[in-house]
């Protein structure tokens, strides 16, 4: 009986079939008698596609969704469940987005898609419909999808935009403010916070233009996640541009969302910061110094505090107010910078953004060193500790997350991607601190970031910018690999 079932099925019912019963291991006729019991028991009721793929084991049971069993309107969810608005860009990762709806769907996020005309080219309305549970929206002038729906709807009945993969043309739409089609009309109409993960070419990658495009879109409040670096999928192309992994987008998204809520992502989450130089005694009125002004730390702290992180600031001589609702402990030289350090331990993620003397005197006098006839005095130089390898190479209460900063002024990403690996740390923020880039002291900065899985170069931005988009990261990676 059930084989004659499946013959009578039209064709779009029986993709959509075909798709749960691959994705549960079952036979086709196997998942009709499946949905036949659940039927018969009364708890088998389906979102009006008839066919909805049931959570994975260890989400939750019920999948959430936008849809409800109305037959031709859509309402947004009445549960608690929050909602992305998934725009799925033209790109070759868009395949990763269908595994995005899932990964999504694993928080209890409820999922709504737009496919882009040229997205519909690598994958389809059905089977992203199919994994959300709901009608996929594609088509600005469909009078029945804005009839139903509309895009000012689609825009605004979310907590969060994810635009996945955005496409150097759909950046390209954003940062110009167009609206030619369903997928930009709804970004420039939403009042939803946007979060996008870039994925393309290399190459396009690095073009001024993307570079612009991104620039601007950073400005305007849109939020990045990737890309990373690696093997891209056409054949021997490599390098920063792959879109970031799909739980790394949801991450963010959930940071995202509970941000926006309300909810601070670093609540509960001790840091530890470093910032500044650090002043080396020759005697007690003259040191060795450089010429960190700790902008860059101060501002970390700030953003870490802001996001709700119990933050202990330790910071060298600087001429900054101490950020609000920081512990900050002042001190001076490298060995008590590493002592105050330790003190703040235990810590879920420590940033060591300050400059760190390598040297110190190790003749230095408790006198005020006279000038004489004899001549200068003679400056004998012994290393100081190396704060970043000391913490991150402990054994016992090493924060999760130990990142470093790199200040370079010449092969920059070689000499972190060195670092990284010399000290044990998981990321390097690396910096280009020549004279000609105005870092050192200054309020703007471009940081690469660096990790074993890649380097992903961030665009000018002011240090705060920097700090809140790091600080973003970190509550990612924090909320990714919970304690
Ligand atoms: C096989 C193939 C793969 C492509 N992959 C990408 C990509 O990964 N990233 C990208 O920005 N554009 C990519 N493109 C180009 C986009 O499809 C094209 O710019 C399109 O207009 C983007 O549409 P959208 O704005 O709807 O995303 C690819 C094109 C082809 C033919």
């Amino acid at each position: 009986m059930a084989s004659l079932t499946v013959r009578q099925l039209d064709e779009k019912v029986k993709k959509l079939l075909r798709l749960r019963a691959a994705r549960h291991g079952r036979s086709m006729e196997d998942e009709i008698r499946t949905i036949l019991g659940q039927a018969a028991q009364g708890s088998g009721r389906d979102p009006p596609e008839a066919i909805d793929p049931p959570a994975r084991a260890g989400a939750q049971a019920v999948r959430p969704s936008f849809a409800t069993p109305e037959p031709s309107r859509e309402r947004p969810a009445t549960s608690s469940a929050r909602r992305v608005l998934l725009i799925i860009g033209g790109g070759i990762a868009a395949y990763k987005s269908l595994d995005l709806i899932r990964r999504l769907q694993d928080h209890g996020i409820a999922v709504r898609c737009i496919l882009t005309k040229a997205a519909q080219e690598f994958v389809t309305p059905l089977a992203a419909g199919a994994l959300a549970g709901g009608h996929v929206h594609t088509d600005l002038f469909d009078p029945k999808s804005e009839f139903d729906v509309g895009h000012i709807r689609l825009a605004r009945d979310t907590d969060l935009v994810v635009v996945a993969p955005a496409t150097a043309d759909l950046m390209a739409k954003m940062a110009g403010g167009h609206a030619d089609d369903l997928a930009s009309a709804v970004l420039l109409a939403t009042d939803q916070p946007i979060l996008i993960a870039p994925a393309m070419n290399p190459m396009m990658w690095s073009h001024k233009a993307t570079q612009r495009n991104l620039a601007r879109l950073l400005d305007d409040g849109v939020i990045t996640v990737g890309p990373d670096a690696g093997e891209m999928a056409e054949r021997g192309e490599a390098g920063t541009g792959r879109m970031a992994e799909p739980t790394a987008i949801a991450a963010a998204a959930v940071t995202l969302l509970d941000a926006t809520a309300g909810q601070r992502p670093l609540a509960g989450k001790r840091i530890v910061i470093t910032s500044g130089p650090t002043h080396e005694p020759i005697d007690p009125v003259r040191y060795i110094a450089n010429r960190s002004s700790g902008k860059q730390g101060h501002a970390i702290a700030a953003a870490a505090a802001a996001a709700g992180a119990d933050v202990t600031l330790v910071s060298g001589p600087v001429n900054l107010a101490d950020p609000p609702g920081v512990r900050t402990v002042k001190v001076e030289s490298a060995r008590q910078m590493l002592d105050a350090v330790e003190k703040a331990l235990p810590a879920d993620c420590a940033i060591f953004a300050a400059a760190v003397a390598d040297w110190r005197v190790a003749n230095a006098t408790s006198e005020k060193i006279k000038k004489t006839k004899a001549g200068m005095p003679p400056l004998s130089l012994v290393e100081n500790p190396d704060i970043l390898a000391t913490i991150a190479h402990r054994k016992l209460g090493r924060p999760r997350l130990v990142v470093g900063f790199a200040a370079e002024t010449e092969n920059l990403i070689a000499n972190a991607k060195d670092k990284l690996e010399r000290k044990g740390c998981d990321w390097i923020i690396a910096n280009d601190v020549s004279s000609e880039s105005g870092v050192m002291g200054g309020d703007s900065n471009k940081v690469h970031i660096v990790t074993a899985s890649g380097v992903e170069d961030w665009p000018p931005q002011s240090k705060d910018g920097v700090a809140r988009a790091l600080v973003g990261r970190i509550a990612a990676a924090l909320v990714k690999e919970p304690s």
